[in-house]
């Protein structure tokens, strides 16, 4: 089966290079009904699964999501839950433990590799399944992502990877894992925005570390794909170089300023730094703080935090 419907050669030409939107079939592999999904998610491991809902409008990190405990619910509950509730249930790695759709990721890749002329890259896949009422706060990511949208309406919103969108503090703490991927908002960023009205079997690709956040129009199923890069292994050594001298030592560094000796000599630093307690302190615990309960309405129950070890 060929995954794209209307990939050209303009395609090929954009690709890591500017943002747009492309259509797919992955619908038509029947992996993502709702039966299927179900069945996953009965099959999946609960330390490769999130279940998170969204905080507070107000602040710099509106919508921030908060973790749930995902143990006790089959996976027809959990569906239930996303439809009713205000969900984002993210399948971490479905795409690679189960062989049938670490298949159809293969023929993904495969075919991306085939188009573009770039080597195949090993790519991690999660699905994604959320609630007709999920936004996805505003954030980055560390590594090149692809949004394939499989099913119901979404707004993607991206803006560009520079100043003042991507700030360097920002960008540093998702390097450090010290609040999801979330960055900083604010109203103004808007004048920036791209936005792309996303339906059925469309697939989104931007530019490295671009900011994005996405507001859903309905019950929505979603493949999200990263993989590694030179570009991106290369900036995020530098970037814990970086977050270390601004957070241990007080500077303000910044990878925008930087010359390309400074950033290779910072490489290297971060390389060493990356294996060392400086940088594993940095990365932070997380909480679980509601459960999913099918007698609520809205399927959520708040509980006191509870750490999670699994
Ligand atoms: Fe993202």
């Amino acid at each position: 089966m060929d995954i794209f419907r209307d990939w050209t050669d303009a395609h090929s030409a954009k690709f890591r290079k500017e943002n747009f939107a492309v259509r797919h079939r992955l619908s038509e592999t029947g992996l993502f009904t709702d039966e299927a999904l179900a069945d996953l998610l009965d099959r999946h491991p609960h330390n490769k699964l999130d279940v998170m809902t969204m905080g507070g409008t107000e602040g710099p990190y509106p919508n921030a999501l908060r973790d749930g405990d995902p143990r006790g619910c089959s996976g027809k509950v959990l569906l239930d839950a996303a439809k009713a509730g205000r969900l984002w249930i993210n399948v971490r790695e479905a795409m690679n433990i189960h062989p049938e759709y670490q298949r159809v990721l293969d023929s993904m890749y495969g075919e991306l590799a085939e188009r573009t002329g770039v080597k195949r890259y090993k790519a991690r896949g999660a699905i994604l399944i959320s609630s007709p009422t999920t936004v996805v706060p505003y954030h980055c990511d560390a590594r090149d992502t692809v949004l394939w949208h499989i099913r119901g309406k979404k707004r993607f919103y991206v803006y560009p990877a520079r100043n003042p969108y991507l700030p360097d503090a920002g960008y540093e703490a998702v390097v450090l894992r010290e609040r999801d991927e979330d960055l900083p908002y604010h109203p103004s960023l808007e004048q920036g925005v791209t936005t792309f009205d996303l339906e059925s079997d469309q697939m989104v690709s931007w530019v490295l570390n671009s900011p994005h956040r996405v507001e859903n129009q309905s019950y929505c199923v979603s493949i999200t794909t990263e993989f590694s890069t030179r570009e991106s292994g290369f900036k995020n050594a530098v970037t814990v170089t970086n977050g270390l001298l601004r957070r241990r030592w007080g500077l303000n560094p910044s990878w925008y300023r930087d010359s390309m000796p400074v950033k290779v000599a910072k490489f290297a630093v971060g390389r060493i730094l990356m294996k060392t307690n400086l940088y594993h302190q940095c990365l932070r615990q997380s909480y679980m703080t509601f459960r999913v309960d099918q007698s609520q309405p809205g399927y959520i129950v708040d509980i006191d935090p509870i750490v999670r070890q699994f």
